[in-house]
């Protein structure tokens, strides 16, 4: 108990630096984010799901070449073995989406060699199979929780596009695949969050990369974490109309309740994902001629600079960007989740490459030195 005394402590390990990275710089006071030393708007702006993902496993961004064969290797490696496929028909179809996700992912890494015995290259190829997985996974239990056939992916489309074709069925325009895949790209990576920790956690005691990513979701899906999107749009559809925001918002602050897809505990400003977002949302808003959920959202906005000084975060116009593709709320943190194998994988990768076990000390706060009662004396 001792050794702890002089071990200072914040609850929830805020401000606590847990460990070296060079995966990515979330500045927290500039509102700046970059992946491996880029900004995260020229990414946003330039690059595909895939392209990032490249940049984070491999800590460059890739050429032509590159891209092409990482492609073809995703694309490879979506094709599900028949044990998964057989573990997501029998999940009941009310299951959480993200819950499937999970046993998913934990259900490909079965008979899976140690993989503390594994090259990087092994390991990395660990980490492409599950961000290829992942989006087959969401969309097989989507289609089969709707009494839909299942689609088989496409291997000619994109990451984001295929997945919006095996949702829907019928392939996407350019323009919402490219809405999605930029989704994607902000989602991908952002240092040591709840789950991504826990990733890293996971390989730390030198378990494999499918455990370590079948944490990440049981951690993501949480509605202080990726969870908070689906919160969003529940929100956004009870408060209904811009006039009831500001009693809506008044009445939660009121009993200390929480607005979901605001406030942060790494930004002290705005969050550079959620200002792409929002410019996204309002741009598809206004092209279905539906800006109803974006003028709610905004309102909200304001009302909590306003009154709390808190900003929105990357799950709040995320929402509206995926209303707007006609994504259900249920399948809102299988995105987040989708997105974010990329980063989980790079931080497994970089946790694996310089190893020591998380281990960290607790403050004992409970009882010492009891007198033992005997278990028949006990009342
Ligand atoms: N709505 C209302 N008040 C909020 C808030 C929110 N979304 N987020 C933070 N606050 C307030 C807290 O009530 C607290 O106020 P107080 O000091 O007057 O008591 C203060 O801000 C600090 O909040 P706390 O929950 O301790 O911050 P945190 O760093 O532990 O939490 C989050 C960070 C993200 C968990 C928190 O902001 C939150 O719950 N947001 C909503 C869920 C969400 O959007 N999650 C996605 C994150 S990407």
């Amino acid at each position: 108990m001792d050794e702890n005394k002089d071990v200072g402590f914040k609850k929830g390990l805020e401000g606590i630096i847990a460990g070296d990275s060079k995966v990515c710089l979330v500045d927290g006071t500039g509102g700046r984010l970059y992946y491996r030393g880029y900004a995260i708007k020229d990414l946003a702006e330039n690059c595909s799901f895939e392209e990032v993902a490249y940049l984070l496993l491999y800590q460059k961004l890739p050429t032509v070449k590159e891209l092409k064969e990482f492609r073809k290797k995703l694309a490879a490696r979506r094709s599900l073995p028949k044990h998964v496929v057989k573990v997501i028909k029998d999940m009941p179809s009310a299951t959480n989406p993200a819950e499937v996700l999970r046993t998913g992912a934990s259900s490909l890494g079965s008979g899976i060699a140690d993989a503390s015995k594994l090259t990087a290259e092994g390991q990395t190829d660990h980490g492409i199979a599950l961000i290829a997985a992942f989006p087959v996974i969401s969309a097989y239990f989507y289609r089969l929780s709707h009494g839909l056939k299942i689609v088989k992916p496409d291997k000619k489309l994109g990451h984001a596009e295929n997945y919006l074709y095996m949702l829907r069925g019928t392939v996407p325009d350019a323009e919402e695949a490219r809405a999605l895949d930029m989704d994607m790209v902000l989602h991908a990576e952002h240092s040591f969050n709840a789950s991504t920790f826990a990733v890293r956690i996971t390989i730390s005691t030198l378990s494999d990369m499918y455990s370590a990513l079948t944490t990440g979701v049981g951690v993501l899906k949480g509605p202080l974490h990726g969870g908070a999107a689906t919160a969003v749009a529940e929100m956004l559809k009870e408060v209904g109309s811009v006039s009831n925001v500001d009693k809506y918002v008044s009445d939660t602050l009121a009993r200390h309740g929480k607005i979901m897809g605001v406030g942060h505990r790494v930004y002290r400003t705005y969050d550079p994902r959620a200002v792409i977002l929002k410019n996204e949302a309002r741009r598809l808003s206004e092209k279905k001629h539906d800006t109803r959920w974006f003028e709610i959202a905004d309102r909200i906005e304001g009302r909590m600079l306003a009154e709390k000084g808190l900003h929105t975060n990357v799950d709040f116009y995320s929402s509206i960007v995926y209303g707007n593709l006609g994504l259900e709320p249920g399948l809102y943190s299988d995105i987040f989740a989708i997105a974010r194998t990329a980063g989980w994988a790079a931080h497994a990768l970089e946790q694996y490459g310089d190893n020591r076990l998380i281990r960290p000390l607790d403050n004992y706060i409970g009882q010492v030195d009891l007198p033992f009662v005997p278990i028949k004396d006990r009342k």
